[in-house]
């Protein structure tokens, strides 16, 4: 079932999302070689906290930190650790605020220290496909039109789109119907409409898609040991076009 937000709805989603946009500036800063993915969970508790809100994560199915903390080949759900950074990797920092009953979800890409050519050219691609998925968000497309955008630009640069994860629509819950698969035809699927909230949430790869587990049971890595990297915003589809909810 798709549940439409109405625009109270929305701006009280919004309200979330400028804390959270705040939590990823702040972490901005924070990340260099040495710090640990650990401290920055920690920051991001008090931050929450601070301001009323929850980081809605923790708990969810039994995952036990505020944020996910995916390092270099880890694609998404690492956990935060006592390890440091170190100068060249690059680390994606995942969270969902829940403030007044309403959500945001946003992950972030960050490099550490210097960083290669080949990982500046993974994020900044990533990146790119985040914001050509989110021109897509128009009602009377189809969810088709955003994973088609994202995997045609991705495949365009040589890189390849996870399949396993997927974007989702949110509001009181998490994770609500319909999926956004960021990869496939264009003008298929759902067709989008106005008071839809979804998040766009590309996870792109320098090698295969293709992920496994690890005995944790949440973190996702590449088969390769390639590194991946990824984006997320959460976002409403209005008359006017997509309104970014989590925009730093
Ligand atoms: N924020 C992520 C998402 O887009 C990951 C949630 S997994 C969790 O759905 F269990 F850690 F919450
Ligand atoms: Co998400």
């Amino acid at each position: 079932m798709i549940i439409l937000k109405t625009p109270e709805q929305i701006e009280k989603m919004k309200k979330a999302g400028e804390i959270l946009a705040d939590c990823h500036r702040h972490i901005a800063t924070m990340i260099k070689p040495g710090v640990t993915t650990l401290e920055i969970d920690q920051f991001v508790e008090g931050f929450l906290a601070e301001r009323g809100a929850h980081p809605e994560q923790k708990g969810y199915h039994g995952y036990p930190f505020a944020t996910c903390a995916s390092v270099n080949d880890v694609i998404c759900h690492g956990f935060p650790s006592n390890e440091p950074l170190k100068d060249g990797d690059i680390v994606t920092i995942d969270m969902v605020v829940k403030l007044d009953g309403w959500l945001a979800d946003s992950a972030w890409s960050y490099p550490v220290g210097n960083i290669s050519e080949e990982a500046q050219h993974l994020l900044d691609v990533t990146k790119k496909s985040l914001y050509l998925g989110i021109e897509q968000a128009v009602v009377g497309n189809r969810i088709g039109d955003i994973s088609h955008a994202i995997q045609s630009y991705a495949e365009s640069e040589n890189l390849s789109v996870v399949r396993h994860f997927v974007g989702h629509a949110i509001g009181e819950n998490m994770h609500e119907e319909p999926q956004v698969p960021h990869y496939g035809p264009p003008h298929r699927g759902t067709r989008l409409k106005e008071g839809m909230v979804i998040t766009i949430e590309p996870m792109l790869n320098i090698g295969t898609y293709k992920c496994k587990i690890d005995a944790d049971g949440w973190t996702a890595r590449t088969m390769d040991g390639k590194w991946s990297a990824q984006y997320e915003h959460t976002l409403a589809i209005t008359k006017d076009g997509p309104v970014i909810l989590t925009e730093q």
